[in-house]
């Protein structure tokens, strides 16, 4: 698999939908296929940690977290690379910002319902969040505004993580981001 063109993946769902965990699978699947292959992740935890680890949960505060990925995601996938980007993003506003610092974008809603994640709580932060012990949670005590109009959507109560990335791979050939080695064989073969 060869990436034809930078590109940013935005991957934009509740907290606990997966978005981390279909970034990575994507990644082991395309450096397993090509271990060259120009690939990096954003990811909102490890962001938070590092880059942005002045930032609250207020929106405003979100919306410079946003603002900062985005603005690196841009400079980064300027040069051929294909940079995820595993974060919240709860704010449609925040998410039109970011689409305009990259010169090709590509949203992925990872939709899971509430009730879903508050059920999995695989950090055990809704269960925190539900007894107010943490404050402006998204989902729970702060809003989640839904993707109108995502490139990509990736139900994950009806697909695996192997079907997510797929559909994610299929979407990025047909747009011409990626080139397969079958459709480059394909390609030779018409020519000669
Ligand atoms: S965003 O809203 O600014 O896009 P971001 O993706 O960077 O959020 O960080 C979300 C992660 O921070 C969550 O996965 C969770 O682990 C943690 N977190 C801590 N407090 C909150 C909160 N109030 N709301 C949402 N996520 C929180």
């Amino acid at each position: 698999m060869k990436l034809k063109q930078g590109l940013t993946l935005w991957l934009t769902g509740l907290s606990g939908t997966g978005k981390s965990t279909i970034s990575e699978a994507l990644r082991d699947k395309l450096i397993k296929n090509n271990p060259d292959f120009p690939i990096e992740i954003l990811d909102g935890d490890a962001v938070r940690e590092h880059l942005c680890a002045d930032l609250s949960f207020s929106k405003k505060d979100r919306f410079t977290n946003i603002e900062r990925i985005a603005f690196l995601a841009g400079k980064i996938s300027k040069h051929d690379v294909l940079v995820l980007v595993p974060v919240i993003a709860p704010y449609q506003e925040a998410r039109k910002m970011a689409r305009s610092l990259s010169a090709q974008f590509v949203e992925v809603y990872i939709k899971t319902s509430i009730e879903e994640v508050i059920k999995r709580d695989v950090k055990g932060l809704y269960k925190k969040a539900i007894a107010g012990e943490i404050k402006e949670f998204t989902g729970i005590s702060d809003p989640y505004e839904e993707p109108e109009n995502p490139e990509i959507l990736i139900e994950t109560e009806k697909q695996s993580v192997e079907e997510s990335v797929d559909k994610i791979i299929d979407y990025l050939i047909t747009g011409n981001y990626l080139q397969s080695e079958e459709h480059q064989n394909k390609y030779r073969a018409i020519k000669t």
